[in-house]
């Protein structure tokens, strides 16, 4: 009889919120410190970025890391180092976050002497993409993410930038909105999200890690199709009802919220509270290199922790592809291939 992990492993699943950035490891920083650089990294050095005692100090981590990617040939190596950590735990696809917002904010001088740092990165994520899909079979669509705790107008730039290159690159298919939700909600980006949306982009929204369920519903009220950690929830029954009929898909994160401090242990963790009371749930690992958590494993975590038979996980990466933004019939595909997975 296979191990868990082997049966999870060959489980078609999407990864529906993951951070590029968050994926680059240690020794991927090592590697990346090498492209062109004085003097490289030691892997000490490397995994001291890495620390942090909470969410604040993780959303400066992550900046920091954020930080040595440098240039195109950077940010090629670590989304193909991501896409061959994908593959390696079987998901075939993932709709993958890019930190826009953070790119323009580290380099306001370079950003305004060079008008094709950007185009130049993402032509470099692009070539990468497609390698995936070629030698990997894995598919990827990107999300360009601001921060809201910057300004709205940094906010519009990230947007709009995505409404006007998605025809030229139809891999980009949202937006969303990450950062310090402490520091400002959903409303002030009102007006940008219906824009997106006019733009045909589809939008996602950080929504209820550090906060009350009075963020999701702004989250919600802005137009937000998908919400991430969504970890308050709870707290307001009328508000899980109607993300119960409304189906809304859920970006879960468990071992994101434990190792940020915003939950107090994964036993704690509403997933399968809200499994149980029919919500659209998905599973996601968010930042796995800072969480020490893949998808994969939050699947086997799911099944150790929480008691997720299998035919309940395959119920999540059934939901993965569901709540994708994938064409409907590439989605019933990927549906039809998990129903014929054995072992329920
Ligand atoms: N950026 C990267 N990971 C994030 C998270 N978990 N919350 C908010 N912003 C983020
Ligand atoms: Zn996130």
């Amino acid at each position: 009889m296979e191990t868990i992990s082997e049966w999870i492993r060959q489980l078609p699943k999407a990864e529906l919120h993951l951070h590029l950035e968050g994926t680059i490891t240690p020794p991927t920083l090592v590697e990346l410190s090498m492209l062109g650089n004085a003097r490289p990294m030691t892997l000490t050095e490397a995994q001291t970025l890495y620390a942090y005692e909470d969410f604040t100090g993780f959303l400066q981590a992550f900046k920091t890391v954020v930080t040595e990617l440098r240039g195109p040939a950077e940010y090629e190596l670590a989304a193909w180092r991501m896409l061959q950590g994908l593959a390696a735990q079987g998901v075939c696809h993932a709709e993958v976050y890019i930190s826009v917002g953070v790119i323009f904010r580290l380099r306001p001088e370079e950003d305004k002497s060079n008008p094709d740092l950007f185009p130049d990165i993402f032509a470099a994520l692009e070539r990468a993409r497609l390698r995936g899909e070629r030698e990997l079979g894995v598919t990827l669509s990107w999300i360009f993410d601001a921060v809201r705790h910057f300004t709205v107008e940094e906010a519009a730039r990230v947007f709009r930038l995505a409404a006007a290159m998605r025809s030229a690159y139809p891999s980009i298919v949202g937006i969303g909105l990450g950062g310090d939700e402490r520091k400002t909600g959903s409303e002030p980006f009102r007006a940008l999200y219906e824009e997106a949306a006019a733009a045909g982009l589809r939008l996602t929204n950080h929504a209820g890690e550090t906060t009350g369920p009075e963020a999701i519903r702004e989250a919600l009220e802005i137009g937000s199709e998908r919400l991430g950690h969504v970890l308050s929830a709870g707290d307001d029954p009328m508000l899980l009802q109607e993300l119960l009929l409304r189906q809304v898909p859920l970006e879960l994160n468990p071992s994101s919220n434990v190792k940020t401090g915003v939950c107090p242990s994964l036993e704690a963790h509403p997933l399968r509270r809200y499994f149980d009371a029919g919500l659209m749930v998905t599973l996601n690992s968010d930042d796995p290199a800072f969480f020490g958590a893949t998808v994969a494993d939050e699947y086997r975590l799911a099944h150790e922790v929480h008691g997720f038979s299998r035919a309940e996980l395959r119920q999540l990466a059934e939901n993965s592809f569901r709540s994708s933004f994938l064409p409907e019939a590439e989605k019933q595909a990927w549906i039809d291939r998990i129903g014929s997975v054995a072992g329920a």
